[in-house]
């Protein structure tokens, strides 16, 4: 089974480099499934809308993860249990959405979680090692021969962590949130594929991690108080990861980043 994972979709741009990349992504790369995070896709770049959402899939996205902004968008508890839409499991227990899905790819079940990281995180949820443990058997109970983690967090060193947790428990485990994409691929030993972070979708290059230069120099230069803004003009780029994963062993067979950028037609 070949996955398809999008880095952090941010604003319209991200949406744009969707609609006029992906497609071509997919088929070079003979995607089985395209899972994307959107939990930066609303135009101001803080959550997901259902018309975002909308957008993505009909760019060829099949399920859409979500970090510690799924709770921007207020209309995102409207849809979350309607659409393929997974957030983390440990933010929000009580709150509408799901922390997993498990999916049908060609006859094969794959198992989707999201996972929030600890350390320092605006919204801190609960265990991440129990979430795991129950994320993992509750995908396995419903017959998931291939699991995918998003992790998403702040720090290198959790996110390494929870994948050597989960290291021959979980196909991939895959990190978001920081939208700089690291070099550090690979199949740990016990055969899950890990990668710190996909990186981002969108505008990287003229841009703060997705925002303006002037509103995040602001808030580290004179610490007032943020008025971010999403960069809407710039270089589109699609960033993130194609992990080949192995139905019978539900191990991971090789990673591979993704990372280019869109020409759209003038
Ligand atoms: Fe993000
Ligand atoms: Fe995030």
């Amino acid at each position: 089974m070949i996955i398809l994972f999008i880095g952090d979709v941010f604003g319209a741009a991200g949406r744009d480099a969707l609609f006029h990349g992906l497609y071509n992504i997919k088929k070079r790369e003979g995607a089985d499934i395209c899972i994307a995070n959107g939990e930066n896709a609303a135009s101001n770049g803080r959550g997901l809308s259902g018309r975002d959402a909308r957008d993505i899939m009909e760019s060829g996205v099949d399920v859409i993860t979500m970090g510690n902004h799924v709770w921007s968008c207020r209309e995102f508890e409207e849809f979350a249990d309607r659409l393929p839409v997974v957030r983390p499991a440990n933010i929000g227990r009580n709150r509408p959405g799901k922390g997993y899905v498990v999916t049908d790819v060609n006859g094969v079940k794959l198992g989707i979680a999201n996972v929030e990281g600890r350390a320092f995180m605006d919204i801190v949820g609960d265990d991440v090692f129990g979430t795991a443990d129950d994320l993992v058997a509750a995908m396995k109970a419903e017959g998931a021969a291939v699991t995918f983690f998003d992790f998403h967090a702040e720090a290198t060193s959790e996110k390494k962590m929870f994948a050597m947790y989960l290291d021959g428990r979980a196909t991939a485990v895959v990190g978001t949130h920081t939208h700089v994409q690291t070099a550090d691929e690979t199949v740990l030993p016990g055969g899950t594929a890990f990668i710190t972070d996909a990186g981002m979708t969108g505008i990287s290059r003229e841009s703060v991690i997705g925002m303006a230069y002037k509103g995040v120099f602001e808030k580290f230069a004179m610490g007032r108080k943020a008025s971010f803004e999403a960069v809407k003009a710039g270089t589109l780029e699609i960033r993130g990861v194609v992990i080949d994963a192995d139905e019978k062993t539900g191990k991971a067979r090789s990673i591979k980043r993704i990372a280019e950028i869109v020409e759209p037609p003038v």
